[in-house]
C-alpha cells in the first residue's frame, strides 16, 4: 500500500531555505493545468515536498468571498455566471434534439466550488473492476486509505444524530484537509423515519453509511461542509488557502492553458518542456522540468491533449494539427447520466439542508422482470458496440467497447451495484426528488472543432443512445410515483407537480414517459472516462500511474481518467484518486 505520511513528515523536518519559485522566471518543476478539485489535491501533495516547485495555471480566479459558492444553501445560485463554464453540447439527436449545458466551475477550487456538495464515494466492486481490466494498483482496498487519508469527517452531534446523520468510525478520516460531515440546519427528525417505513415496503432498506463500498439503500449522506463555519468545503478551502503561502507553490489565475509545448528533438517519447498559456499580459510559455499534469476536467484535459497534438490523427488532420501521439481514443467513451425531477406539494413546511438518498438495485427496481431485462440488455450489447463503434468513426474498437459493455452489464445485474440514485428534498412547502440511472450505456465523445483553442468543442454525450437508458428513465419515475403513493410517506405530500398526473396520467403510456424525460431532462454533471486509464490496446489514454501513452512526462488526473461512471457523486473518489496519484509521482522521484 502506497501511503506516503512519511514523505509529509520529512517535509516538516526540512530545514526552511527550501526551493521557491522566482517569480521573475517561469520555470516549475511541475506545471498543473487546472486549479480545481484534483489539480489542488497534486498542487498539495507536491509541494508538501520543499524541493519540488509547483506552478497551478488556472482559467478562473478566487472565490472565497464568494457568497454564492460559500454558502451551503445555494445550490444553483452560480449556474449561469461568470464561474460557470457552462459548456454546450451538440444536438441531443437521441433525446429530442436539443442542446444540453453542462455545468463546470471556472474558479481556485474548480467545479467542487458549484456543485451539489453531496459525499458519496463507490461500490467496492466497481473500483475493483479498475484493476481487472488491467490497472494494475487500483483496486478498491488500495484507494480505501486514501477516501481516509483526504477527508476530515466531523462526528455528528447529538442533535445530528436525531436528525438521522450516521456513520460507522472505520469508514472515515480524520485528519485530511477536507471537512466532511452534515450542516446544522439538518432537516427535522420527523422526515427519516417517514422514508425509511415507506422504503422498507418497497424491499429497500436503510444504509447507516453509504461510505463503506455497500451503497445499496436509503442513506442520510453527509457533504463536503465545513459544519462550524457554515461554509461550503471546497478543493480550494481544503487543499488551498490553508496552504497559500508555501513558497514553492504557485497559482497563476485568470490564465488559460493552450497546449503543451513539446522538446521537439525528442524522437521517441513525446517530451513536453511546457504549456502555453494567454494571460493577463498575453501569449507565454510557463516552463515546467519535470512534468506536466494537466487537471482541466473531463471537457477540457482531452481538449488540451488534441490541441498538443495528441489523439486521432484524422480529427488533428482536418485541423492541421500536427501528430504528436497517435491515440485515437483521446476524447472518446464520454460517459454522464442523465436527471429528471418529480416533485410534490408538501402538506408542511421543511426547514434545512436534506440529504436524504435511495440507492435501489436493479431487483428492487424491477422485482420479477429482473431477469428478462438482464437478459434483453445483454442480448443487446453487441448491437450497442457496433453502434458506439460506428458513432465514433471506428476509433473506440467495436471489441474493447463490447468489453466494456459486457462488465458494465456484470456489475448492474450480478454484482448489484446501485441502478439509480432518487434523491429526496423536503424544502419549504415542497416535497420533490431528482433521479438518475447510474450507470448508462450510451457513450459519447468530445473532440476540438478548431486548432484555436478559444473556440468551443464539439461536446457530444448522445444521451439515450439506447433504449435502455431510456427505459430506465420512465422506469426509476414511475418507482418514484410509487414511492410516493404509499403510506406513510403519502401522508406528508398533496398534489403532484411534475410531471403531474395531466401531464403523465396515472396509466400513461411508454411513449407519453419518454416524451416527458426528454423534454425534461438534464445533464446530471457527472462527465467522466475521456482520458480513460485503461491498456492502450483497450482503448486507453493514460496507463495506471496516469501518464499519456506515448509521452515520457504527461499526466491526466482528473474526471477525464475513471474509465467506467461509478456510483457515488465524483468528487470524494476524485480526491481520492488525485492523493493516490501524488503518492505515484512522490515515489517516482523521491525513491
Ligand atoms: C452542478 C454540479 C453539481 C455536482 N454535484 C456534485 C455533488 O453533489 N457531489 C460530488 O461529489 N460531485 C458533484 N458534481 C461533480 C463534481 O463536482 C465534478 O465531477 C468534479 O468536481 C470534477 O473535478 P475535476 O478535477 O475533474 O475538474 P474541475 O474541478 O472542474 O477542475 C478543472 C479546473 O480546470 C480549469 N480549467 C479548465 N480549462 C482550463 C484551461 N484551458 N486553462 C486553465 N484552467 C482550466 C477549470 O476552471 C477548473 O478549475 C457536480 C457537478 C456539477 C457541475
Ligand atoms: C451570485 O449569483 C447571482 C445570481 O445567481 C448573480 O447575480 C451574482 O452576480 C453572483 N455573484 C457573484 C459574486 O458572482
Ligand atoms: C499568507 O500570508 C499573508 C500575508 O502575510 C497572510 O495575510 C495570510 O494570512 C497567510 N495565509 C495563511 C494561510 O497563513
Ligand atoms: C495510427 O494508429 C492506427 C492504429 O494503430 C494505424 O492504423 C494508423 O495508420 C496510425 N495513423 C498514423 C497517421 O500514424
Ligand atoms: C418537523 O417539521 C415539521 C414541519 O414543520 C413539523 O410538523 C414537525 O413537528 C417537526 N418535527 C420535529 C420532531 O420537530
Ligand atoms: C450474455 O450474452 C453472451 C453472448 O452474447 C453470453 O455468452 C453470456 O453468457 C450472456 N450472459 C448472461 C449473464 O446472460
Ligand atoms: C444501431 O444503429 C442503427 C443505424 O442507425 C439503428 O438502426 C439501430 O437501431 C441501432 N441499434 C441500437 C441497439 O441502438
Amino acid at each position: 500500500m502506497l501511503v506516503f505520511n512519511i514523505a509529509t513528515v520529512i517535509f516538516w523536518l526540512l530545514p526552511v531555505d527550501a526551493k521557491s519559485y522566482d517569480s521573475s522566471n517561469s520555470h516549475y518543476d511541475f506545471v498543473i493545468v487546472g486549479g480545481g478539485t484534483s489539480g489542488l489535491v497534486v498542487a498539495n501533495r507536491l509541494s508538501e515536498m520543499r524541493d519540488f516547485t509547483v506552478a497551478v495555471i488556472e482559467a478562473g480566479d478566487s472565490v472565497l468571498n464568494n457568497y454564492n459558492v460559500s454558502t451551503t444553501t445555494g445550490y444553483g445560485l452560480s449556474f449561469g455566471t461568470a464561474i460557470d463554464w457552462k459548456y454546450q453540447t451538440e444536438d441531443q439527436i437521441y433525446a429530442g434534439g436539443s442542446k444540453q449545458i453542462m455545468r463546470a466551475g471556472k474558479a481556485i477550487g474548480g467545479t467542487s466550488t458549484i456543485n451539489g456538495m453531496a459525499y458519496t464515494r463507490a461500490q467496492k466492486a466497481q473500483i475493483d473492476s479498475w484493476e481487472k481490466v488491467g490497472n494494475k494498483g487500483w483496486n478498491w482496498n488500495n484507494l480505501f486509505p486514501y477516501y481516509l487519508k483526504s477527508e476530515q469527517f466531523q462526528v455528528p452531534t447529538p442533535d445530528q444524530f436525531a436528525r438521522g446523520a450516521d456513520y460507522y468510525p472505520s469508514y472515515h478520516g480524520e485528519h485530511g484537509p477536507l471537512k466532511v460531515g452534515w450542516s446544522k440546519a439538518m432537516t427535522n427528525s420527523s422526515v427519516l423515519p417517514v422514508l425509511d417505513e415507506t422504503f422498507q415496503q418497497l424491499g429497500v432498506s436503510y444504509n447507516r453509511d453509504i461510505n463503506g463500498g455497500s451503497m445499496i439503500g436509503l442513506t442520510v449522506h453527509p457533504d463536503t461542509i465545513d459544519r462550524e463555519e457554515n461554509v461550503r468545503h471546497d478543493a480550494a478551502r481544503a487543499y488551498y488557502w490553508p496552504y497559500e503561502n508555501r513558497s514553492n507553490l504557485k497559482i497563476i489565475s485568470n490564465t488559460y492553458a493552450n497546449k503543451i509545448i513539446w522538446d521537439e528533438s525528442s524522437d521517441s517519447e513525446a517530451v513536453a518542456v511546457g504549456v502555453e498559456v494567454t494571460g493577463v499580459d498575453g501569449i507565454e510559455t510557463i516552463y515546467a522540468t519535470k512534468e506536466v499534469i494537466l487537471s482541466a476536467g473531463s471537457l477540457k484535459s482531452p481538449v488540451i491533449l488534441e490541441l498538443s497534438g495528441i489523439g486521432n490523427p484524422d480529427i488533428l488532420k482536418k485541423h492541421e494539427i500536427p501528430l504528436k501521439v497517435n491515440l485515437s481514443s483521446v476524447g472518446e467513451n464520454l460517459q454522464d447520466q442523465t436527471n429528471n425531477g418529480i416533485s410534490y406539494e408538501g402538506n408542511e413546511f421543511w426547514l434545512g439542508l436534506p440529504t436524504f438518498s435511495v440507492l435501489p438495485s436493479v431487483e428492487q427496481i424491477y422485482g420479477d422482470d429482473f431477469s428478462a431485462v438482464s437478459s434483453a440488455v445483454n442480448s443487446s450489447l453487441a448491437d450497442y458496440a457496433k453502434n458506439v463503434s460506428f458513432s465514433s468513426n471506428g476509433a473506440v474498437l467495436e471489441a474493447n467497447i463490447l468489453a466494456a459493455l459486457q462488465l458494465q452489464h456484470d456489475l448492474v445485474f450480478k454484482s448489484h451495484v446501485p441502478f439509480a440514485e432518487i434523491v429526496l428534498l423536503p424544502i419549504g412547502h415542497t416535497f420533490s426528488s431528482e433521479y438518475w440511472p447510474l450507470l448508462p450505456f450510451s457513450r459519447g465523445s468530445i473532440h476540438i472543432n478548431s486548432a484555436d483553442a478559444t473556440q468551443t468543442p464539439d461536446i457530444n454525450p448522445n444521451y439515450f443512445m439506447f433504449e435502455q437508458d431510456l427505459k430506465s428513465q420512465v422506469d426509476v419515475a414511475r418507482y418514484i410515483r410509487k414511492a410516493f403513493v404509499t403510506p406513510p410517506l403519502s401522508d406528508l405530500v398533496g398534489e403532484e407537480l411534475a410531471p403531474g398526473f395531466e401531464h403523465v396520467p396515472g396509466d400513461a403510456s411508454k411513449s407519453t414517459w419518454e416524451n416527458w424525460v426528454k423534454s425534461n431532462y438534464r445533464s446530471n454533471f457527472h462527465p467522466v472516462g475521456t482520458a480513460s486509464m485503461l491498456p492502450r490496446e483497450k482503448g486507453g489514454v493514460v496507463g495506471p500511474d496516469l501518464k499519456v501513452y506515448g509521452t515520457k512526462n504527461v499526466r491526466v488526473i482528473d474526471a477525464s481518467v475513471v474509465p467506467f461512471q461509478i456510483c457515488g457523486h465524483l468528487t470524494s473518489t476524485l480526491y481520492a484518486m488525485a492523493d493516490r496519484a501524488s503518492d505515484v509521482i512522490k515515489k517516482r522521484y523521491i525513491f
